[in-house]
C-alpha cells in the first residue's frame, strides 16, 4: 500500500536517508529498528512531505513524493510524532476532537472518542483535563487516539514506547494491534524497543546509518545471526 523506491533523504548536505527502499502490505504491521541516528524519523519525516527528498514514494499506486504534507495527510496518513506533540492547554477531549478535524460524520466521531476511551479508560477519567497534566503514558495514549481519530489509512508511529513503563507500552501496542485487525489499518512502527516491536511485527526492515541493512519478515530477521545479536540482544 505504500512503496518507497530509493529515497533519498538530505539536511543540507548530510545525507540521513541512502537509497531506501520499502514496500509495505496493506492492514499489516512494519516495523523499523536501527541505533540512534539511523535514520528512522528522517524515514517517517520523508512520508509525509518534510524533509528533503528525491526518489519515489508511491502511496495506494499513486505517486505522493511532490505532494505536500496536507495532501498527504488528505489522502489518509497519520503520525504520532517523536515525544508526542499534544496541545498541553487543550483538554483530553479537545485533543481528541482535533484529531477529527477534518471529519464531518459526528456520530461516528463520538463513536469513535468512545471507543478510545473504552479502550483507555483513563482518558475518560482525564476528558476534562488539560492534556498537559497527563503523565507520559497517558498522553502517549491520548497521542495515538488522536491519530487513529482521523481515520487513517497508514499510521505512522514514532518510538511511542520511550519513557514508558513495560505495561503501558503493553496497551499501546495492542490497542495498535486491535485497530489494525478490526479496521484493516496499516502501521509503520519505529522502535528502538525491538523485543516489543517484533512482537506485534508482520515485517521489519533495519536501518544502519540510513541504508537498509534488512528487510523481511520477522521471523528471518530472527534467525539472522548478527541482526538478533546487534538488535535482540541474546
Ligand atoms: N535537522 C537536522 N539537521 C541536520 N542533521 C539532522 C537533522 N535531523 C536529523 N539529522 C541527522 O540525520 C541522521 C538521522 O537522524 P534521525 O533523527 O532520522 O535518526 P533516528 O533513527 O530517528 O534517531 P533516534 O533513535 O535518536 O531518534 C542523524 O545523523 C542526525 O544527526
Ligand atoms: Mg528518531
Amino acid at each position: 500500500m505504500i512503496q518507497l523506491h530509493n529515497v533519498n533523504a538530505y539536511y543540507g548536505r548530510v545525507q540521513a536517508l541512502r537509497s531506501v527502499s520499502m514496500n509495505l502490505t496493506a492492514g499489516k504491521i512494519f516495523s523499523v529498528l536501527g541505533a540512534n541516528g539511523a535514520g528512522k524519523t528522517t524515514l517517517l519525516r520523508s512520508i509525509l512531505g518534510l524533509a528533503q527528498t528525491t526518489g519515489s514514494i508511491h502511496f495506494e499506486g499513486e505517486d505522493i513524493s511532490a505532494l505536500p504534507t496536507y495532501e498527504r495527510v488528505r489522502r489518509g496518513i497519520a503520525v504520532v510524532p517523536e515525544g508526542r506533540r499534544l496541545f498541553s492547554e487543550f483538554t483530553v477531549g479537545e485533543n481528541l476532537r482535533i484529531g477529527a478535524i477534518n471529519r464531518t460524520d459526528r456520530a461516528e466521531v463520538d463513536a469513535d472518542i468512545d471507543e478510545m476511551c473504552t479502550f483507555f479508560p483513563i482518558l475518560r477519567k482525564r476528558f476534562e483535563q488539560p492534556s498537559g497534566t497527563l503523565s507520559g503514558g497517558e498522553g502517549q495514549m491520548l497521542a495515538l487516539s488522536r491519530a487513529l481519530l482521523s481515520r487513517p489509512k497508514l499510521l505512522l508511529l514514532d518510538e511511542p514506547s520511550v519513557g514508558l513503563m513495560p505495561i503501558a507500552v503493553s496497551d499501546i501496542f495492542n490497542m495498535v494491534g486491535k485497530i489494525c485487525r478490526d479496521k484493516g489499518l496499516t502501521v509503520l512502527l519505529v522502535e528502538q524497543n525491538a523485543k516489543k516491536a517484533l512482537q506485534i511485527a508482520d515485517n521489519a526492515a533495519v536501518l544502519e546509518l540510513g541504508a537498509v541493512a534488512f528487510e523481511g519478515d520477522v521471523e528471518t530477521l530472527k534467525a539472522d545471526g548478527r541482526l538478533k545479536e546487534a538488535y535482540l540482544g541474546h
